[in-house]
């Protein structure tokens, strides 16, 4: 290296984002919105790593998935043990569910678990290779009750995070014995088609021909528009299934429109299957989706518990939340520049929209090595007793703590050199009224919960 030489700087992996201060806001609120009403529901957290056996997504999501045959993030860890970073939650709760058995008081458990996946896909807008999901289960309940309840659930959700217009679409997949039946009239009309269908499809036709409704090659979607539909071939017990999963979401105000292409992309799903779309994000448009999975615990090695879940893209919902939330701005400004004709704040797209971060209650600028050491031990004090309290740890100017002050938004300034030191008192200035008073120093702590309660009360 040459001495003066700049080191190239290192970025992120592509198709993994930061989220930075900035943004964390927008996580917050989603992220507190989904417990309270997760809480509400009667779902508990549960945290599960985010690397895996490598088998226990080939077993549950399907070998001749695109999840699994290209999107994996597969590796050897130095013993030779084949691993992958979780491509979805489910399989790894499944997992959980298993080996600790927490089917043996009773069967029934309503989990959730927030946090990120990892999927080798291509990046664009709203497709990255690390993003995160608000995934729910339920283990133990295969009436439809519950089928309806998690819809009508996600969709209180998407309202009390503040979003509006999604759809919500939903499907059966039958059970394995009528899927059998119709795999091979899907098979006979295919294969009637010849050679028309792009070869990855072609390749689904003999492995997995379900799979041919993901392909999102225009000519195979064509193609398609004249296929037999799995919901026309569904037994009795499965339609009599889904009706009841309609007349609850009914019964419970949930609207939803029967969309019988829904296949989604992983094996494990039987009967119900429903998405989460908007048609504000351009092509990545699936804001959630989940469905029934009645085999997979005894799949994967547990008891014959059904089970069914889903779960919400995050990045996805921010996206959205932050579009309509600019929508909003500029509606309020176009009526406030029609009513005074006066400009108001500039939202242009692509600008990030930021919450309005926590102003600390009090700044203390000091002046001197005394008074900053004491600001020091203050500032703690006051952390300690729950007042937000921020100060200069630099020895900056008085200006220039002043200004930094006013930009944090604190309410209150406490200021302080060495004069005030010896005298054992403190200044307090009120940035609202811009007045300032004297405090004594030896009861600040004090002083400051009074009028801290005080200004909470006016
Ligand atoms: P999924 O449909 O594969 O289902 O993913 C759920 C949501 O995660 C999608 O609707 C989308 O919002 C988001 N998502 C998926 N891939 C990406 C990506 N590359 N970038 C950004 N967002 C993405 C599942 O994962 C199932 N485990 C859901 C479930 C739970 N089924 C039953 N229980």
């Amino acid at each position: 290296m040459v001495i003066g030489e700049k080191m190239e700087s290192i970025q992120a992996v592509r198709g993994m984002n930061d989220i930075l201060p900035d943004e964390a806001g927008w996580w917050q609120k989603v992220e507190n919105a989904a417990r309270e009403v997760l809480g509400n529901f009667g779902y508990r957290e549960i945290r599960t790593p985010v690397l895996e056996k490598l088998e226990l997504f080939a077993r549950s999501i399907g070998e001749s998935t695109d999840i699994v045959e290209k999107e994996m993030y597969a590796f050897e860890d130095r013993n030779g043990e084949r691993l992958a970073l979780r491509p979805e939650a489910t399989a790894s709760i499944v997992r959980s569910y298993v080996q600790h058995s927490l089917y043996t008081d009773s069967a029934l458990q309503k989990l959730y678990e927030i946090g990120p996946m990892f999927r080798h896909e291509r990046p664009q807008k709203g497709r990255y290779r690390q993003f995160h999901q608000i995934d729910a289960e339920v283990f133990g309940i295969d009436g439809p009750m519950i089928d309806a309840e998690m819809m009508h659930m996600l969709s209180l959700l998407m309202d009390r995070i503040g979003l509006s217009g999604l759809i919500l679409n939903i499907n059966t997949l039958g059970c394995p014995e009528c899927r059998q039946t119709y795999r091979e009239i899907l098979k006979d009309f295919l294969t009637a088609k010849g050679d028309q269908f792009c070869p990855d499809c072609l390749r689904r036709r003999e492995t997995n021909p379900l799979r041919v409704f993901d392909c999102k090659v225009e000519r195979c979607g064509a193609l398609l528009e004249s296929a037999p539909l799995l919901i026309d071939y569904i037994c009795e017990d499965c339609r009599a299934h889904f009706e009841a999963v309609k007349d609850y979401l009914e019964k419970l105000g949930t609207r939803y429109e029967v969309n019988p292409r829904i296949v989604r992309g992983l094996d494990y799903y039987m009967r119900t299957t429903f998405e989460v779309i908007t048609d504000r994000l351009g092509a990545q448009n699936a804001i959630g989706g989940g469905g029934r999975y009645d085999g997979l615990v005894r799949d994967l090695g547990g008891p014959d518990v059904p089970a069914i879940g889903f779960a919400i893209g995050m990045e996805r919902l921010i996206m959205l939340l932050q579009q309509e939330h600019r929508e909003q701005v500029r509606a309020l400004q176009a009526n406030v520049t029609e009513q005074s004709s006066t400009s108001q704040v500039n939202v242009p797209d692509g600008v990030k929209i930021t919450e309005p971060s926590r102003a600390p209650f009090v700044f203390i600028a000091s002046l001197g090595e005394q008074p900053r050491a004491s600001a020091f031990e203050l500032v703690q004090q006051l952390r300690g007793r729950g007042l937000e309290a921020e100060m200069d740890y630099e020895g900056r100017s008085l200006k220039s703590q002043m200004r930094r002050a006013d930009k944090s938004g604190a309410r209150y300034v406490l200021i302080f050199g060495e004069d005030e030191l010896m005298r054992r008192q403190i200044q307090l200035r009120d940035m609202r009224t811009k007045t300032q008073r004297v405090l004594p120093l030896d009861d600040l702590v004090e002083s400051m919960l009074r009028i801290d309660s005080e200004t909470t009360e006016r």
